[in-house]
């Protein structure tokens, strides 16, 4: 099978943090950001409208970045990179402040259980982020099936004095022409789009960027036994909480754990390699998990060590 449509998929997590976009397109074009782009009829369109722009695509589900570079290679497109991750933490983190000219969400889901708020775009860090990434003068666009979810994106931008509205509609036209507008509208439903522009700027702290590398632990002496007894437990730290879902033991003196963390909302799923050395033994990020090394992560691997080392 010929697999060169898959070329246009990046793995952030080998690059060091922030990316160099320009070095990854091999062009100075300015940046766009399409988050949860589905099966990618709007990315491909906007790619093929504004070949000046370089536009990146998030997207959690491996499903439609396949079905979406199958659409960019058929188009032959050069200008679009897609990333498999949550665009929330991807803008944060992936792009320098001032550096993106245009980002574009539509149609996402709105989380409307109270207790999945933090899965929201609606919430202070996104505004925050968009604050910072955005150039002056850049602009955010939201279409939506939800007016609450519209409303509340609005206000919260709004209450950064980062932005100015430039558009609040209700639609009952074609935007964006994706597939979930077109069953949207084609119910006889109204869509919602928010529009609005960044007019001053603020920074926002990002969690990979600090230069305190990815611990690897070594200890003289170790209790493995007492890895057992952390399945199901859960540890906090400043920036968030891991817990170790599970620990297997792959062999005389070698164990993994399969570990989970959330920052804000951002979870990570990796694991965690504890093996016997010469001299005693080393915990470290079993290098086969494409983590990020976020706080929390490091924090895992230390404390981890801590626990069987005291
Ligand atoms: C309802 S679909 C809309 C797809 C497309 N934008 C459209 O209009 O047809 C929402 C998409 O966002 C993706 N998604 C959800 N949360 C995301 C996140 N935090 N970052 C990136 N993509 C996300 C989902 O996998 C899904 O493909």
């Amino acid at each position: 099978m010929n697999c060169d449509f898959l070329s246009y998929f990046i793995k952030p997590q080998q690059y060091s943090m922030p990316l160099n976009w320009h070095e990854i397109f091999q062009t100075k074009g300015k940046l766009a950001v399409e988050i949860g782009f589905g099966s990618g009829e709007f990315l491909v369109s906007l790619a093929k409208q504004q070949k000046d722009y370089n536009f990146i695509g998030f997207e959690t589900s491996i499903t439609s970045l396949v079905r979406a570079q199958k659409k960019i290679h058929s188009e032959s497109l050069r200008n679009i990179r897609v990333v498999l991750a949550d665009g929330r933490f991807g803008l944060r983190e992936f792009f320098t402040d001032n550096s993106v000219d245009q980002v574009y969400t539509n149609f996402p889901c709105p989380w409307p259980k109270k207790s999945h708020r933090d899965k929201r775009f609606t919430n202070q860090g996104f505004a925050e982020t968009l604050s910072a990434v955005l150039t002056l003068g850049g602009t955010f666009q939201l279409v939506t099936d939800v007016q609450w979810y519209a409303e509340e994106m609005r206000d919260v931008l709004l209450s950064t004095g980062s932005f100015e509205l430039l558009q609040f509609n209700e639609n009952s036209e074609i935007v964006v022409g994706t597939r979930y507008e077109r069953k949207w509208l084609s119910e006889g439903r109204k869509t919602y789009t928010l529009f609005v522009n960044k007019v001053a700027h603020k920074t926002v702290e990002r969690f990979t960027w600090e230069d305190d590398p990815m611990p690897h632990v070594h200890l003289n002496r170790a209790d493995a036994d007492k890895l057992v007894t952390l399945a199901g437990v859960v540890f906090k730290h400043n920036k968030g909480v891991f817990v170790v879902k599970r620990v297997y033991k792959c062999d005389e003196g070698e164990y993994l754990l399969r570990m989970v963390s959330n920052e804000d909302g951002f979870q990570q799923r990796y694991f965690i390699s504890v093996e016997r050395e010469k001299d005693g033994w080393l915990v470290k990020l079993d290098p086969d998990a494409l983590a990020y090394r976020t706080p929390v992560v490091k924090f895992s691997v230390r404390k981890i060590a801590e626990v069987i080392g005291s």
